[in-house]
Parts: C-alpha cells; structure tokens; sequence
C-alpha cells in the first residue's frame, strides 16, 4: 500500500476507534463541554423519519479495478441512479477494489450514517467486503457519487444521482447527464506523494503542473498534469453524440466529477437557460456559458437548433478540451480541439445569480459563524484550514436549530471549490442554495445554512489533492441534553 494511504488509514482508523467516545475527546477546552451526536444515534433516526421513508429502491454497486481505472461496474462514470424523491435508495456496495472503500452521496442532506465518511460516518468497507447504505434521498436535484477515502474518486469511481422531483415544474423533452472528468492516466495516490514533495528538490515532476493560469479562477488554475479530459469518459477525438429532433428541449445536467480541473462550459451555437445549481433551483438567466468547479453541478434547458453542435468543456487554464456532440440534422464535427465562441461570451458568474424565491433561507441573523481561512501553499503542499490539517477527532461545535455561518477566507494564490456534507446552504450576499463553491483567491465566501440535520459532517476542499494534503475538517452536533433546549 503506498505510503499516502497509510497515513490516510491510520488517522481514519484511529478516528474510528475514537467514534464512539468522540464526546471524551471533544469535552476538551477546545471543543466545548457538549457530547456530539452521534452518527447512528437517535437525533440521525428522528430526523430521518420526519423525512417520511417512502418507496424503498435497490441498488445494486460492484467497485472494481481494471488497471489505472476503478469503476463502478467496469464503466466511467457508473451507470446513474435515479430516484423520485422521497423514496429510499438502499445501494449495496460489493467492494471488488484491492482497498478499503466508502461511498459518499454528494449533496444530500441524508441520514448522517449515510453519508459515507470512512472512520467517521462509518467503519471502512474492507477489500472484499460489502456495505448497505440505505437512506431517504431529501430533494430532487441533480446529485453525484463517489468514494470518500483517499484519492480514489480521481481513478473514475463515480456516477450521477438524479432525484426526480415528483410535480417537476419545468417543461423539457428530454434529458441528457453530462459528466465532466479528468483523466490521469497514472496512480494518483503516486501523483499525490509527488505534490507533496513540494516544489523545491530534485525529485521527479511528473504529475506537477505548472503555469496554467486562468483570469476566470483568479490565477493558478490546478495542480495536476492529465492525460486529457472527459465528457461521459470520452475524450474530445471519441466524443458520445446526443441525438434529437431540432427545436427538441433539452435538460442537461452538468457534473464536474473530475479530481484538479475546473471547466468552462458552452454549447456551441446556442445559449443555455440555468435553472439549478447543486440541486436547487435558480431565478432563470441566459447564458452562453458557465464555469463549474469540482464537485458542482449546473442545470440547463437549451432548445436545440438544427445541425450539429458540440458541446465543449474547456479545462480552465489547461489549454485543453472535453467535448461531446448534438445532432439533430446534418453537419461534421469541427476538430476535436474546436472552441466555440460562446466560451467568450458571457460566461455565468455567482454574483448575478438568483434563488428561485421558494428555495430562498428566510432572513437570519446568524447565531454562530464559524472562520475557515484556507491556508497552504502550492511549494509546500500543506492545504489546510486555519493552518491545521486535517485531524478527524477534532469537530467544530454547533447545534441544532441554529442558523450558522460559515466564512470561507482564502488566504492562498489559488482557488478551491468549498464543500459542505448534510447541507445545502445559502450564499449570504445573493442567496443562491448550493453544497459546492469556487472561493477566488483572496476572496470571503460567506455561507449560512439551517443546522436541522444532526450528525458529524464534513467540510472540505473538493480538490482531491487538497483534501488529501489536509484541507478538510468536521462540524459536530451537539447533543441537546433532554429538552433543555440550551443554546
Ligand atoms: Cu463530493 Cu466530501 O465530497
Ligand atoms: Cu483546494
């Protein structure tokens, strides 16, 4: 086993002995004099039976390793699972991989023993072992999936989860999942241990990226060299083609599944309607294109005109594309490097987007605000929150029934997209929901959520490396002693 997943799965196994006493280690100072709810425990249940369980779907998963590529059933991305929502999904796990695995359900405020964090949502699932996860899916949305332990997500083990709402307001035809991808060609936990070496020295370089710049992310656009970049794992030269009749409504729904790379999104020759971001709806604006972080998700209606077009997602300051392409009459494919105009076009940005006035937070002050400076450096390699990488027996209090705030402050010269377990919270300046945000650098993302979904859940930087090199850290509900209703 290589050295970077040691160190991963022995601070998860020490932190899985801890589970059950996390409270001993959390009376310290530091953390409070509260016990922390406990993943299975009661509160988890409640919560989960106020979600009203209703059709139980299965699942069946098999994680397997082919070479370089990990899957779920031998294809990238796995086949999606779509549900409507309040149904239950129960998904069994067989874990053909030669290590431990998780699967974590991104995005859904689930039941917090769900959620898939080896070590503290639940115990690792050995090689060869296999897991249940069963669990209300909460609200329609377009959601993903994928392991959370060490950087096997960046191997191709990951699928869409579609939540279909069961009075879908919106009026389309027909549907197209679009997930976004980069390839590496090479082990990551390798690439990893390389990164962390930083970036003086002599060793070998070569998984480190250097000078891909984007004016749209602030600066350094990644870490990370890849082979090339994906859509529905086909590369640009093989790209899937989507047939339809012109003037056809479309839905797509765009996920950035990939490990380091953000990508610039257009469909060439048309302009795209946002309706969701991360699930949610938004007030609809018209785009010619959108910029999506890892880990985020975008939906768009596009009437689809009469030709051939490529839809292209250009990885961000890495001069390279992913593409597939529309057909709905006649028309060849320009080459496989083609660029639309569109991506030089309006391209969405957070700050002029809107709620849907229904999924607006009511107005709150907040009760707690919680500081994550993002911290690190790319010479070091030492990505961290406040300084402190990841240490899974440390929780940040907070408790139930609380409006919270959290305040992403990027200190560092790089972008990270921000992501939140449980929860999908409320931009504070616009108020558009999201679980997965881009923070520029130099930038203050402020979030605010309701803390209604008791658990352990997770914080962190959906850049796998980072998260790996210890930008990552865990909000703890505070058990509510019997109805005194402290706060
Ligand atoms: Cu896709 Cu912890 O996240
Ligand atoms: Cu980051």
């Amino acid at each position: 086993m290589p050295v970077v997943d040691r160190r991963t799965f022995l601070g998860l196994a020490a932190s899985a002995t801890l589970a059950g006493c996390a409270t001993q280690k959390a009376t310290g100072p530091a953390q409070g004099t509260s016990a922390f709810v406990s993943p299975g425990g009661p509160e988890v249940s409640a919560a989960e039976q106020a979600r009203k369980p209703g059709r139980v779907r299965d699942f069946a998963l098999t994680a397997t390793a082919n070479g370089l590529t990990w899957s779920y059933g031998g294809i990238v991305p796995g086949r999606e699972l779509r549900v409507t929502a309040g149904e239950v999904v129960r998904a069994r796990l067989d874990n053909r991989l030669p290590e431990a695995t998780s699967i974590h359900w991104h995005g859904l405020a689930l039941r917090n023993d769900a959620d898939g964090v080896p070590g503290v949502t639940q115990e690792p699932i050995a090689a060869g072992a296999a897991h249940t996860y069963e669990f209300t899916a909460p609200h329609a949305g377009t959601y993903w999936f994928h392991p959370h332990s060490g950087t096997q997500f960046d191997r191709g083990l990951f699928g869409a989860l579609v939540i279909e709402d069961p009075a879908e307001p919106l009026g389309y035809d027909q549907e197209w999942v679009v997930v976004l991808d980069d390839w590496l060609d090479a082990d990551p936990d390798e690439a990893l241990a390389e990164l962390k070496k930083g970036m003086s020295g002599d060793h070998s370089m070569k998984h480190m990226l250097m000078g891909a710049t984007s004016p749209l992310l602030g600066g350094d656009a990644g870490d990370v060299r890849y082979r090339d970049f994906r859509i529905n794992g086909r590369t640009a030269a093989d790209p899937q083609t989507f047939t339809a009749k012109p003037g056809t409504r479309v839905r797509i729904r765009l996920i950035n599944a990939g490990g380091d790379t953000a990508f610039r999104v257009a469909l060439d020759g048309h302009t795209m309607t946002l309706t969701h971001t991360d699930g949610f709806p938004l007030a609809h604006s018209e785009t010619d294109a959108l910029l999506i972080g890892m880990g985020e998700r975008y939906d768009v209606l596009v009437t689809l005109k009469d030709g051939l077009f490529p839809l292209v997602a250009l990885a961000e300051g890495k001069k390279a594309v992913a593409r597939a392409l529309v057909r709905t009459g006649s028309g060849r494919a320009p080459a496989p490097d083609f660029r639309p105009r569109a991506l030089d076009g309006r391209v969405a940005r957070y700050g002029k987007l809107r709620p849907a006035e229904h999924v607006r937070l009511p107005a709150r002050q907040p009760d707690r605000t919680i500081t994550l400076r993002l911290t690190g450096s790319m010479s070091r390699y030492d990505w961290a929150f406040n300084g402190k990488p990841y240490d899974p027996a440390v929780r940040e209090p907070i408790a139930a029934g609380e409006r919270v705030r959290l305040r992403f402050v990027n200190t560092t010269t790089m972008w990270h997209p921000v992501h939140l377990h449980g929860h999908t919270y409320a931009h504070a300046d616009t108020g558009i929901r999201k679980d997965t945000s881009i923070v520029l650098p130099g930038m203050t993302l402020e979030a605010d959520f309701d803390a209604d979904n008791p658990g352990i859940w997770m914080v962190h930087c959906h850049n796998v490396y980072h998260q790996e090199s210890g930008m990552m850290t865990l909000l703890g509900y505070r058990v509510q002693s019997g109805g005194s209703g402290s706060r």
